[in-house]
């Protein structure tokens, strides 16, 4: 089954330029965890129970479907376009095609004689399958690391982002619905935060909010639950996390204050006589006038800021989390010029929430390993700490 004329152990390896659209990027990350999940699922199986041999060759041929939609999808739309700029240049890619399509069918009949097979004939059935599967998905890995150097290549150098991203709308504009809840279903637990959530607004931008919240309650039950707290209270969507989950409040508060610097949306999840310690020792009032002179202030020095809790207990009406803050510094910091480097740190925080809204807040942070991340050599001026 190996093709020779692709088969390859060495990546291509040319970086992908940071700013420009990669139109197989999240597609091919999908499609590699479904490969590789499923190998593993068909070196597992359990030969003498029906049932569970029937679920891996259903996982088998919703792989095998994807994989032949995707083949055409690229044949139909990518090709072309690469063919417009580099004549000639997606015959190899097309000839590997043509061996996958082979490749699957024969994959297909190997799955079908097992399914029909019993006893010791489906063991050695289901070895066989096992062994044309992973190097399909050899085969597979170095095509499309071949596609996202060699192919994009000439995609960026023939078309502008704009150009490029209005052929992905027009693939996805061609995809079958059932086809892309097996797209959100393997893509989406698979991409970085960042990639998911780019993916996301993307997504809240283009179609209506009823649209888009059915989206998210599918993409929802597929990521792990920190995921999905996190996408909700980024994105503002109450349908992967409940409005009377405390963890969650605390989260959508300190993204809209410490993350998107929205003292606004921030003043949503907080009580009218709000209380932020760290700040009232500055003397500033209590209630969302707070917020509207702080956040305005880690907006201006924070950029690229990320908040992720790592550890939680719940007690009663107080929250208690251990977090990890990220950010890069690109303003003035109670006097610290901006450095430009970026910065991690933990803290300690413990909320007291009344009515679903945060009434009270204390918090620790590492801001000396801060000020040693930034470069610079003293701490902060006497008058920022003194009361
Ligand atoms: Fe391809």
């Amino acid at each position: 089954m190996t093709n020779p004329a692709t088969a390859s152990t060495t990546a291509t390896a040319i970086d992908t330029p940071a700013a420009r659209f990669d139109i197989y990027a999240q597609v091919h990350k999908g499609l590699r965890a479904c490969m590789a999940a499923t190998l593993v699922e068909v070196g597992r199986m359990d030969c003498g129970d029906d049932q569970a041999v029937k679920w891996v060759l259903d996982r088998l041929d919703q792989l095998l479907d994807w994989c032949v939609g995707h083949l055409q999808k690229e044949n139909q739309f990518v090709h072309p376009a690469i063919e417009a700029r580099d004549p000639a240049a997606s015959l190899r890619m097309a000839g590997e095609h043509a061996h996958h399509d082979a490749s699957i069918a024969q994959l297909r009949d190997d799955a079908d004689r097992l399914s029909r097979a019993g006893g010791a004939a489906r063991e050695s059935a289901a070895t066989r399958l096992y062994r044309q599967l992973a190097v399909f998905v050899a085969d597979n890995l170095a095509h499309m690391d071949t596609e996202e150097s060699v192919n994009n290549a000439i995609l960026w150098a023939g078309y502008t982002d704009a150009e490029l991203a209005e052929l992905h709308a027009a693939i996805v504009a061609a995809t079958s619905p059932s086809q892309l809840a097996v797209d959100v279903r393997w893509i989406t637990p698979h991409l970085s935060p960042s990639e998911l959530a780019a993916l996301m607004r993307g997504l809240q931008a283009s179609m209506p909010p009823e649209v888009f919240a059915g989206v998210a309650g599918m993409v929802g039950p597929h990521l792990p639950p920190q995921g999905r707290r996190w996408l909700a209270f980024e994105l503002g969507l109450p349908a992967l996390a409940p409005h009377d989950d405390p963890l969650a409040i605390v989260e959508r508060f300190i993204a809209a204050t410490f993350v998107r610097f929205d003292a606004g949306a921030a003043a949503q999840w907080v009580t009218p006589d709000f209380v932020a310690h760290p700040w009232a020792a500055y003397g500033l009032p209590p209630g969302p006038a707070a917020l509207e002179a702080v956040v305005p202030v880690f907006g201006n020095a924070f950029g690229e800021a990320s908040a992720e809790v790592i550890d939680h207990m719940i007690d009663g009406d107080r929250v208690a989390l251990r977090y990890v803050y990220a950010a890069r510094h690109v303003g003035d910091l109670f006097g610290i010029a901006a450095t430009g480097r970026r910065f991690r740190i933990e803290g300690i925080c413990i909320v007291r929430l009344a009515g679903g809204r945060v009434a009270e807040y204390w918090r620790e942070e590492d801001m000396l390993g801060l000020q040693r991340q930034l470069g610079v050599a003293t701490l902060l001026p006497a008058e920022a700490t003194a009361a």
